[in-house]
């Protein structure tokens, strides 16, 4: 082994100085972390490689908003990934891909052999003409290509904008334009339990309406794509004989890092804007603590990469921390309800994360598919994307975790960037269904409906933060005025969530759910007036209001109520025409789960949907509406209840 430098070892022994260890440790970093921020995040920091170091650790205010974190520090955040674990830990496994189907053989990429790809593709894109701040698109399946193009435009200092490969034609579109991409990378087709799916010709179909300059495929399925010459190239053919040697482009600490779409109360989605210094110092933080990672241990984390889990926790955080990522690019039951718990066998898993979607599906099945395989690898147990009944906790733990992992339930957001709020894996003792603590650094809030601050324990309120973090959002993209109105601008002086939160008699928090007009779809977010404007694109549609429900399985579902005139269509031909409408326009993901056709919607005399009155009415509590003495006719309520799907 070749001898560590001076400086390596400092940062080695500075990195494991920023592991929380004991329940008071964490009590007392985050101490620090409230009293004297700068100070607590220059340290953390410190563990990083920078071309050169900061002016200042935090500029900042909340009304613009502007945040800035690292002030003119430059740096190059795959040099963290890459350069700063090549002479420690370069034989290391970075990513270890585990295919659709399980015959397949699978890929292991060692830091050292991530480093070449990274470098190869980075000169690729080079030589196509992409520059330190133009986007590209990535359109792709779960392989370690998504991974090895989001590092390449990181290295050259591009924007790298995943649109996750479920996404229609139409919604790939709307984000290219959007964001004006230079390029869009993909493949010709992806695996997904039994079927293969096409993507470049869901690509072919975007750039019928957006375009770029250059499109790079990867060969994954090997089906039949067309190729447009002079804009389409394949990947492989690309890489051939190109140098494993790039310099890394020098980038500002508050350069755009990514762009990532998500859906809000309004409108159609916003392109939410992280920024490199600040996002790698916290993804990293988080991950390392939260899952209390020891090196060799092998993480996995099921997400996909177009999600902001994906990104901070299979890519970015784990490789930050030297770890080993699990990149899965099949569905939980595919060939069986048993793959989750075979991939743990096969690979030793030791830190598992997932979604109470997938939990709740899986336990649908009941434990006979876990039964044959040996979970003893497995030593903390995660869940994020929306609440975690106490029914799916308890069996995770007592199912998955033998009642002996802890369960870090992680709650954040794609604006945030990384985890605000979780236990600390062994350490902070858990409560079903309660994400528990903030993590170091983050100063919550409860506010009442005027913002007024709820002090003390056993309250109920908005969740919001009143001091920035390393990762929070900067922008929206092209729209900053959206970003301000958006979380900035319901509660002065603060940043506002969206979700509706519990600090229960032991100041531990409970996530309740959206408080606005976002639905959480399978742990996927899903704005009511997206889904409306898209159901209200076929042609016999009238007018159109959605709500979300409780949905044994996916969390929450989507219901809409719609007017419609109806020609000579039946109620089925026209929710299935509907149902598909939806799913060109978004994607499959947003497909209304129970339509109901109305004569009219409650409204207020103003014209205001009575959105309360629709929930109840999905929800089935509908002897107990309220007030409906405003509606400018209340009769239709009584034809909305009798009709309830
Ligand atoms: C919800 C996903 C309860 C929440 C990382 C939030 C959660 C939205 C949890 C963000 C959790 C996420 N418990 N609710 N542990 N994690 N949520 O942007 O409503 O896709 O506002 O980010 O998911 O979804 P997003």
């Amino acid at each position: 082994m070749k001898r560590k430098s001076h400086n390596q070892l400092i940062k080695i022994t500075k990195t494991m100085s920023d592991r929380i260890h004991t329940l008071s440790g964490y009590f007392h970093e985050y101490q620090k972390s409230v009293t004297q921020p700068e100070e607590f995040w220059a340290r953390i920091a410190d563990s990083f490689h920078w071309k050169k170091r900061w002016d200042k650790v935090l500029d900042w205010n909340f009304e613009e908003p502007d945040v800035k974190w690292f002030v003119n520090a430059k740096l190059n955040i795959t040099e963290n990934i890459l350069e700063r674990h090549l002479y420690t830990i370069g034989d290391r496994p970075a990513i270890i891909w585990e295919p659709n189907d399980p015959n397949e053989e699978g890929r292991t990429l060692t830091y050292k052999e991530l480093y070449k790809e990274v470098c190869k593709f980075s000169n690729v894109l080079q030589e196509k003409g992409i520059k330190k701040g133009d986007r590209v698109i990535i359109y792709m399946p779960m392989i370690p290509e998504a991974a090895i193009a989001m590092l390449a435009c990181a290295r050259i200092g591009a924007v790298h904008s995943v649109v996750f490969a479920g996404f229609s034609s139409s919604s790939l579109a709307d984000r290219i334009e959007d964001c004006k991409a230079k390029a869009v990378l993909t493949s010709d087709g992806n695996f997904r339990g039994s079927k293969k799916i096409a993507v470049k010709a869901v690509v072919d179909e975007a750039l019928e309406k957006a375009t770029v300059d250059t499109v790079i495929v990867y060969q994954r399925t090997h089906q039949e794509v067309s190729m447009k010459s002079g804009r389409d190239f394949w990947w492989h053919e690309l890489v051939e004989g190109v140098s494993e040697q790039h310099e890394a482009v020098e980038t500002d600490s508050e350069d755009m890092l990514f762009i990532l779409y998500t859906s809000g109360s309004t409108g159609k989605p916003k392109g939410v804007v992280h920024t490199v210094g600040g996002y790698m110092v916290y993804t990293k933080y988080s991950f390392e603590n939260v899952f209390q990672y020891t090196p060799g241990d092998v993480y996995w984390c099921t997400a996909d990469v177009g999600w902001i889990t994906g990104h901070s926790y299979i890519v970015y955080g784990p490789l930050l921390a030297g770890a080993t990522t699990l990149m899965f690019e099949g569905v939980p039951t595919f060939p069986d309800a048993g793959r989750f718990w075979s991939v743990v066998e096969k690979h030793q898993v030791n830190q598992f994360y997932t979604a109470p979607t997938a939990i709740r599906a899986l336990q649908a099945h009941g434990t006979e598919p876990i039964e044959p395989y040996d979970l003893s690898s497995l030593k903390v147990l995660g869940s994020v994307g929306e609440p975690i009944n106490e029914e799916a906790w308890n069996w995770y733990h007592t199912h998955v975790g033998k009642s002996r992992c802890p369960i870090v339930d992680t709650w954040w957001q794609t604006e945030t960037g990384g985890i605000l709020v979780s236990p600390i894996a062994g350490i902070t003792p858990t409560k079903p269904a309660y994400a528990t603590l903030p993590l170091p650094g983050i100063q919550l809030c409860i506010v009442d409906a005027e913002g007024n601050e709820l002090k003390g324990n056993s309250v109920e309120g908005n969740l919001c933060v009143k001091f920035p973090w390393p990762s929070m959002i900067r922008t929206t993209y092209g729209d900053h005025e959206r970003c301000k109105q958006t979380y900035f601008s319901t509660y002065k002086g603060m940043y506002f969530t969206g979700d509706g939160v519990k600090r229960d008699h032991d100041g531990y928090y409970r996530i309740l759910g959206r408080v606005d007009d976002v639905i959480n779809v399978s742990g996927h977010r899903m704005g009511t007036a997206e889904v409306e404007n898209a159901i209200n694109e076929h042609p016999l549609v009238v007018e159109s209001a959605v709500v979300g429900y409780p949905h044994e399985v996916k969390g929450q579902g989507i219901y809409a109520y719609v007017i419609c005139d109806m020609k000579n269509r039946t109620e089925e031909n026209l929710t299935n025409e509907i149902k598909d409408t939806v799913s060109k326009i978004i994607g499959p993901i947003a497909k209304p789960d129970k339509i109901q056709i109305v004569s009219g919607l409650p409204k207020t005399r103003s014209g205001k949907i009575m959105r309360r009155i629709l929930r109840k009415v999905a929800e089935g509590t509908v002897d107990n509406l309220g007030d409906t003495s405003t509606l400018l006719d209340p009769e239709v309520v009584q034809e909305i209840i009798e009709g309830r799907q």
